[in-house]
This record gives structure tokens, C-alpha cells and sequence, in this order.
């Protein structure tokens, strides 16, 4: 039997079923402080590193699941996908893990309130927001670690995807990854912002789980990696614990030049930056020199994320007119 349907078969054995006829769940999409960079797994989505993340509020998916008949049906923001498209094929593979009657395929209807088309990633949201949605429409009444454990099989990041504001996904260290699961962290600060900023709306020219892989088995560079993440991830906790934004923004600034860096050592080399991403980070330490505190951080895509506070959000609007900032 595949590893996923294992681990889902483990999680659903006791489960007693009461199903409705539908279903339906918001997930936020998250933002890694901290990053995910690397598999010791690659069929579970096993990371080799913890990762921290923040949510971003109403920015997410809205799920409507029902039962349907002879294939599973996929709709994005009321519309039909081709269910031989890529994501439609990724997407049914996940969902047959769940169908215990042979006869019943899922109708998915998602709504995405985070832009897709202008490159921000929604499958942690998709999968998070699924995952809820699953669990409803068939009753299981799964605990938050379950649901976390479930999400990580549809996309690594999507285990973080079930909460707004702080959650760290804790790496685990056993082969079928029952420790290996997203928990909140419950320090609030209502300051904090962070902001989208769309660069390049296109296609990237590789994909992030591609890029990952690459990373791992060719880069000399990867070998640093869990190292700086061990140190960052402290950093980033105890930030989080005092509301100390300087050493938040460093510290996540920092972990996702390296985690660039790492991509670039590479054999063939990931480059997602384009010359708007660079130019983007010099406005950044500019402004920051001149007394604005902001920081951005960068996932496998050339866009930028902006970190700062409330009190300074009108001055960082004021320099970047067409940011989203997640509320
Ligand atoms: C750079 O979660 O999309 O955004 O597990 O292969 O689906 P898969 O990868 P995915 O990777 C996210 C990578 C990242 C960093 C992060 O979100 O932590």
C-alpha cells in the first residue's frame, strides 16, 4: 500500500462516519518566517527542518465540498478545471485517499481570496481548506494535530495552514511523520502587518516542490541549511514571545536570503529573482536606513513580502502604492 494511504488509513480507523450531503471551510494562507526548504520524505512531505509561519487573515480559501459520481470535479473560482490539467490530477490523487465508498467521487468548488493569477501560492490554503471541509462533510470530528497530519500530505505547507497568526510545524523524526504536524503559537500582536507585493504575475519557470528537490540533491550549499534554520527558528520564537520586531524582520530577512542562496547553489541553478525582486530589496534596506522599519521575505517566486507595523503602514503604502496587506 502507498505511504499516504497508510497514514490516512492509521488517522480514519476508529472514525465513525456521519456524513452530510455537503461542506463547507475557510483556510488561511500562511507566509513561512521561517522556511521550509527540503524533504527527508518526499512522498509524505516530510521536512528536514521545523518551520514558523504567519497566517494571513481573510487571505485564503473557501472550500464547498459535495459527493459526486464517475470522476472527482474541481471548480477555482467558478470554474470548471480540466480534469486532466495537472493540478486537477494532483488534486484527485489526494482526494482518492479519502473515498471509502468506491462509488462516491468529490465535487471541490474553491473560492480563492488570495490573487492565484498574480503568483501567490494557494495550494497550502487549497489543501488546508479541503482538508476541513473533508472532515465535516463525512463527520470524523478529527483532532487539530490529525487535520495538520492530512493537510501535510496535499502540500507540505498546508499543515500550517489551519490557524491564523503564529504556527510552527515541528519536523518529528519518524518514518511515517505521526510526529511530524503544525501547532499554533498562541503569543498575539495585533501589530504586526504583513503586505503582498505582486512583481511578476507569470508563470514561474520552475516549481517550488522541482526546486526543492533540486536543491537538496545537488547544492553545496544545503548542507548549511538546517543549521541556519535551528538558529533563525529561536530567534524567531523568542521575537514572537517579546513582540520584538527588529529581531522578527532580521531574522526571517535573513532566513530567506539564504534559503535563495542555497537555491542558487544548485546544479541547474533556481533563480527566481527578477530584476524588479532585487531592486525591491534595495528600496527596502534604503528605506530601512533611512529610520523605516521594514523587512520583506521571498518564497520560490520572484514577488516580495513586506513586514512592518501598524503604526508605520501609511509611510509603507505611501512607497508601495499597490501592496496587499493580509488583515
Ligand atoms: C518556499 O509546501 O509548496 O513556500 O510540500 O512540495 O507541496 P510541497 O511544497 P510547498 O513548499 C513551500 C516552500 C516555501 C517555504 C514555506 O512555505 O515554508
Amino acid at each position: 500500500m502507498n505511504p499516504k494511504q497508510e497514514v490516512v488509513n492509521h488517522i480514519l480507523a476508529h472514525r465513525t462516519e456521519s456524513p452530510m450531503t455537503e461542506a463547507d471551510a475557510f483556510a488561511p494562507a500562511n507566509i513561512a518566517l521561517c522556511k521550509y526548504w527540503g524533504k527527508r520524505d518526499t512522498e509524505l512531505n516530510l521536512p528536514v527542518t521545523s518551520s514558523l509561519s504567519l497566517s494571513l487573515g481573510s487571505l485564503g480559501s473557501q472550500c464547498h465540498l459535495s459527493f459526486c459520481e464517475e470522476r472527482h470535479q474541481v471548480v477555482l473560482n467558478d470554474e470548471p478545471l480540466d480534469p486532466n490539467s495537472p493540478f486537477v490530477v494532483r488534486l484527485s490523487q489526494y482526494l482518492d485517499l479519502f473515498r471509502r465508498d468506491t462509488d462516491r467521487y468529490y465535487r471541490v468548488e474553491t473560492l480563492n481570496t488570495i490573487p492565484t493569477a498574480a503568483g501567490f501560492a494557494s495550494s497550502a490554503s487549497g489543501f488546508a481548506s479541503t482538508v476541513l471541509a473533508l472532515d465535516k462533510l463525512h463527520g470524523w470530528c478529527l483532532s487539530e494535530i490529525e487535520l495538520s497530519i492530512l493537510a501535510r500530505l496535499g502540500s507540505g505547507s498546508a499543515c500550517r495552514s489551519l490557524w491564523q497568526g503564529f504556527v510552527e510545524w515541528h519536523a518529528g523524526e519518524t518514518e511515517t511523520g505521526m510526529d511530524c504536524f503544525a501547532q499554533p503559537i498562541t503569543t498575539a500582536w495585533p501589530e504586526l502587518r504583513i503586505g503582498l507585493l505582486v512583481l511578476e504575475a507569470g508563470k514561474k519557470p520552475i516549481g517550488s516542490r522541482e526546486a526543492m528537490q533540486r536543491t537538496v540533491e545537488t547544492s553545496p550549499l544545503y548542507a548549511s541549511w538546517p543549521h541556519k534554520v535551528a538558529a533563525d527558528i529561536q530567534i524567531i520564537r523568542k521575537a514572537i514571545e517579546e513582540n520584538n520586531f527588529e529581531a522578527l524582520g532580521a531574522a526571517a530577512e535573513s532566513n530567506a536570503l539564504t534559503m535563495h542562496a542555497t537555491m542558487m547553489g544548485a546544479t541547474p541553478a533556481v533563480v527566481y529573482w527578477l530584476p524588479e525582486s532585487v531592486e525591491t530589496m534595495h528600496r527596502v534596506w534604503k528605506l530601512r536606513r533611512e529610520g523605516l522599519p521594514l523587512y520583506f521575505t521571498m518564497d520560490a517566486g520572484p514577488n516580495v513580502k513586506l513586514l512592518f507595523l501598524d503604526k508605520d503602514r501609511q509611510h509603507v503604502e505611501e512607497h508601495f502604492p499597490d501592496l496587499l496587506v493580509a488583515q
